[in-house]
């Protein structure tokens, strides 16, 4: 199962992607936990993306598309992948029907979370993620049961460098302005659905579910 999860920054992808990476046993492919890492790393890749990120500005599509090639052709791709935050431009989209037409693969299904713009900043700014294990808390709609701490592996929480309300108004600008205009490149594809993202988290990956068992079928 190839699949592709779009929406909005802090409209739950992360989150979704981490509960059907349990289900069905694919790897989560996040450019964003990707470049994240580099940056971490101190690589080259790392230092162009931070000055991207903490903008709130996308990485070029050459160099995006550039590790995403990469990591598709890994082994554990071989019986599918959920893609997270790629592709965001038109370029990206492009590109990645052409990856996966030299692999032999199409995109089973692309899952749009959708949740209004005015509850985006309020889901990022409150984000809490683990530094050791990555899982993604929010101080409101899902605390730890102890403050700071991971629930999953007892580790120490921490906020991303560009979950602020500025650097998430160019985040949301760049998504009206180069992402969303690939729902229709996807709706023409005849692969897109949309998911009421506002829904509890359990509620949303339970209708993520029933959308993929009626495509399986
Ligand atoms: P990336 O890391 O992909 O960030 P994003 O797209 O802005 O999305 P987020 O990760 O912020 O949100 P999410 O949808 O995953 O939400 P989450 O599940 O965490 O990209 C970061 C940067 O990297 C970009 O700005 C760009 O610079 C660069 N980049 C990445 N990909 C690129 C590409 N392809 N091309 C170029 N540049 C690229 O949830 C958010 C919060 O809400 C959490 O606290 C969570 O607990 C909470 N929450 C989740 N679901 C619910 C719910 N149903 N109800 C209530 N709260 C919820
Ligand atoms: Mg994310
Ligand atoms: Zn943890």
């Amino acid at each position: 199962m190839q699949l592709l999860m779009m929406g909005p920054p802090g409209a739950g992808k992360g989150t979704q992607a981490a509960k059907l990476v349990k289900k069905f046993n694919i790897p989560q492919i996040s450019t964003g936990d990707m470049f994240r890492a580099a940056v971490k790393e101190g690589t080259e890749l790392g230092k162009q993306a931070k000055a991207c990120m903490d903008a709130g500005k996308l990485v070029p599509d050459e160099v995006t598309i550039g590790i995403v090639r990469e990591r598709l052709a890994k082994d554990d791709c071989k019986n599918g992948f959920i893609l997270d935050g790629f592709p965001r431009t038109v370029a990206q989209a492009e590109a990645l029907t052409k990856i996966l037409d030299e692999l032999g693969k199409k995109l089973t299904r692309v899952l749009n979370v959708h949740v209004p713009a005015e509850d985006l900043i309020e889901r990022a700014v409150g984000r809490r993620i683990c530094k050791n294990c990555g899982a993604t808390y929010h101080v409101k709609f899902n605390a730890t049961k102890v403050d700071g701490v991971c629930d999953e592996c007892g580790g120490d929480l921490y906020q991303r460098a560009d979950d602020n309300v500025e650097t998430m108004t160019n985040r949301l600008n760049v998504y009206v302005e180069s992402t969303r205009p690939l729902i229709e490149y996807y709706k023409a594809a005849g692969v897109y659905t949309e998911i009421d993202g506002r829904q509890p988290i359990d509620k949303v990956t339970e209708d993520l579910i029933n959308v993929l068992t009626s495509v399986q079928e």
